[in-house]
């Protein structure tokens, strides 16, 4: 399979580096590569050995032979991308938030029908071992009901987005649709529609919403939420959970070592094993 990345920046070259493990393991390369900073371009393409180069996204959409393209653009460039991508036949995997407002997103439903294309979004978290886990022993009652749950997807401030993206609304979304939606999406993906939900935020100095906390309620289960990109580009990234079923407690921490603890009503204390979805020898790919 070849494939074209469409950015190249931070998560673009996540993309870069795991596609290139993967690399080992199956028959695909990346084939097109296009960024309009020339070093993160070459950057990109040095890990490949017949790699097309493109200034923009456009060009390598409407020029490049490749079978599926992945689009790490800032946010406010998915939609017209993503599209044009799917109406020249390529598969398109889309970074998340896939779109930034409800038209977009049925313009976006709408090209994936019509085209036939195999479409997927960059929700990663429902992937992550640690909320795998917490999804199974929801779905099969292992320790009860759940009756609570506490998340928090907490960040420094962004400072490394081309042409400082992350700081204008209009082309990120927020923290709201930047990083809150990781745990909205999962919390979807695990229980459902809330019944109701209640917000509190606080903004930068621009007015730009910096911290969202939220109570959803669904059914007799409640869940808080908050994302945050601090003021300080220092904070260190924490995500976390701490889900309360009727027999157990289950806490995860990437900064806890270890990361996901239960804590049996019978106090016992039990750190799960986890079965990887996918094993690698290389873990080499992580944001820069
Ligand atoms: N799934 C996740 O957990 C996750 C994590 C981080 C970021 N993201 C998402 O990934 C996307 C990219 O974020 P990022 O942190 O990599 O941003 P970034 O600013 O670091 O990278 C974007 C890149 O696109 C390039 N670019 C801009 N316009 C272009 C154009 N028209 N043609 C070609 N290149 C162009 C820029 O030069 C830059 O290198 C965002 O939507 C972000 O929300 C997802």
């Amino acid at each position: 399979m070849k494939v074209g990345l469409i950015g190249c920046g931070g998560m673009g070259t996540v993309h870069n580096l795991s596609l290139k493990a993967l690399s080992n393991k199956f028959d695909l390369e990346v084939a097109a590569v296009a960024d309009c900073r020339p070093e993160f371009l070459d950057r990109a393409a040095q890990e490949w050995t017949n790699v097309k180069k493109y200034t923009w996204g456009m060009d390598l959409i409407q020029e490049a032979e490749v079978d599926a393209v992945h689009i790490c653009l800032p946010s406010y460039l998915h939609v017209e991308h993503a599209i044009a991508a799917m109406e020249r036949g390529f598969h398109t995997l889309i970074e998340k938030p896939v779109c930034l407002s409800r038209d977009d997103c049925d313009k976006l439903m709408d090209a994936e029908r019509r085209t036939g294309v195999r479409v997927m979004v960059g929700q990663v978290v429902r992937y992550f071992d640690e909320y795998r886990y917490l999804k199974e022993v929801y779905d099969q009652k292992t320790y009860g009901k759940l009756k609570s749950i506490q998340m928090h997807r907490i960040s420094g401030d962004v400072t490394w987005g081309y042409e400082d993206w992350f700081h204008d609304e209009k082309k990120s979304g927020s923290v709201v649709l930047d990083l809150h939606i990781h745990d909205v999406d999962f919390l979807r993906y695990m229980i459902g529609e809330p019944d109701t939900f209640t917000v509190n935020s606080t903004s930068f100095d621009t007015g730009m919403v910096n911290q969202i906390v939220t109570s959803y309620k669904f059914g007799d289960v409640f869940a808080v939420v908050e994302g945050t990109w601090d003021v300080s580009p220092k904070l260190p990234f924490e995500a976390y959970y701490r889900a309360c079923f009727e027999d157990a407690t289950i806490v995860y921490s990437n900064l806890h070592q270890p990361a996901l603890v239960v804590y049996h009503k019978d106090g016992r204390i039990i750190t799960p094993e986890l079965t990887p979805e996918y094993s690698a020898e290389d873990n080499t790919a992580g944001i820069l």
